[in-house]
């Protein structure tokens, strides 16, 4: 179905926008370079037998999940014993994330990932999130994230969720309509937030209403980004068609589909400008994207009481910990960021899901809203080397 739509739009000479929606839909493709993805087979018996545990520790944060797989992680580990995190400002979403919100929850799910690895070495990991204080509501800027001081601590439990690390991936494939989430699964989910204050609520197949509403809302949210070209064409600067590019720049959103690449070698890909509201290339990857939402059954979210710049880090924490739990249930998740971006395009829908989820008054913020079910396994999404995030 997919490529028999890429070859009647190919005549029409638009086909960008065909293709955002399967952008890092990978499925287990033979094309991925290896190269780009050997960060999943976790770190090698040298950094596990090196004195200083600090790069093993780092081989899993990279494999956090980040929005549009930027990877704004810049380490520095010039004083022993600890690790310094900071935003890479060259490496944001100023269209479809303006406050950096999704920038700061992708900082979350790094520390996440980091102090599971910590623990399971043994080490305590004491986080001080902005040591140099916060950043404002709108901007960030370089001030470090965290400082992260590491302590051999033998009271130190480890936690199961380290084994799901290297296993965790985004699906964002149709999803099986016939297997509802079990509540054990849900179950599994909420009990993986804590210690987080966090609310986490979730919507399964007996609550059809809300399910509907739900598709509804995040479909809506979807034509909305793709039919905005400003939003459109941000997706566009970190698309990476075909092997080569991906290879080179090992981040953004992943676009391996043999037809779409021979397109990109033909030069009949334009990634220069954003489709029409009515291009077929834009109208199909609406219906694609409804068809996926149609399969889901079931939805979660995570809303914070503030929405301060240590409410969103610790949301990707736990964010990123869920996403662990459901893979150890066998689950799969896909988060669908769109009605809860705050561009002024997007007010309607964003307005709506925070409706929906008891999330109106001041402050309260839905940080992140995801379908969850089960589906076929997926590629891992590229990383870069781990050299690239350490600048001291
Ligand atoms: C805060 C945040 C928001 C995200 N929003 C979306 C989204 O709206 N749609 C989507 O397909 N993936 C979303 N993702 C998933 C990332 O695109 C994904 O983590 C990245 O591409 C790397 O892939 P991986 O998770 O398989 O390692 C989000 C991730 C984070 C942390």
């Amino acid at each position: 179905m997919q490529r028999r739509s890429f070859i009647r739009i190919a005549g029409g000479g638009v086909v960008a926008a065909a293709t955002l929606a399967t952008a890092s839909l990978t499925g287990c493709s033979a094309d991925m370079p290896n190269a780009a993805i050997e960060a999943w087979q976790g770190p090698g018996a040298d950094l596990a037998a090196a004195g200083d545990p600090r790069r093993w520790l780092l081989s899993y944060a990279i494999l956090a999940p980040h929005s549009h797989n930027l990877q704004s992680w810049i380490v520095d580990l010039g004083t022993p014993g600890e690790i310094t995190l900071s935003c890479d400002a060259k490496r944001l979403l100023p269209q479809t994330d303006p406050l950096s919100r999704q920038i700061m929850m992708s900082h979350g799910t790094f520390l996440e990932m980091l102090d599971l690895a910590a623990r399971e070495r043994g080490l305590r990991a004491d986080i001080t999130l902005f040591p140099e204080g916060a950043f404002g509501p709108d901007k960030i800027d370089a001030r470090p994230v965290a400082r992260i001081r590491l302590t051999p601590d033998a009271a130190v439990a480890k936690d199961p969720l380290f084994g799901q690390i290297l296993r965790r991936r985004t699906a964002r494939s149709v999803y099986d309509l016939n297997r509802p989430v079990p509540a054990v699964a849900w179950a599994a989910m909420a009990d993986a937030v804590k210690p987080n204050t966090l609310r986490f609520g979730y919507a399964g197949l007996e609550q059809a209403p809300a399910l509907a509403m739900q598709r509804n809302i995040a479909a809506e949210a979807w034509r909305i980004e793709l039919t905005t070209p400003r939003t459109i064409m941000e997706s566009f600067e970190v698309l990476r068609v075909g092997q080569a590019e991906v290879a080179q720049h090992r981040d953004g959103l992943t676009l391996l589909d043999p037809m779409v690449v021979t397109l990109n070698r033909l030069g009949l890909f334009d990634r220069s400008k954003a489709p029409a509201p009515d291009d077929y290339a834009t109208t199909s990857q609406i219906r694609d994207f409804a068809a996926k939402l149609a399969s889901t059954t079931g939805f979660l979210w995570m809303v914070t009481q503030t929405n301060d710049r240590v409410a969103q880090v610790n949301a990707g924490r736990a964010y990123a910990r869920v996403q662990l739990a459901a893979m150890g249930q066998g689950l799969s998740m896909h988060p669908l960021s769109q009605a809860l971006q705050e561009y002024p395009e997007q007010a309607k829908p964003y307005r709506e899901i925070h409706s929906l989820v008891d999330a109106t008054q001041p402050g309260q913020t839905v940080q992140m809203w995801a379908r969850v079910g089960y589906a076929s396994a997926v590629s891992p999404a590229p990383r870069r080397r781990l050299a690239d995030f350490i600048r001291a």
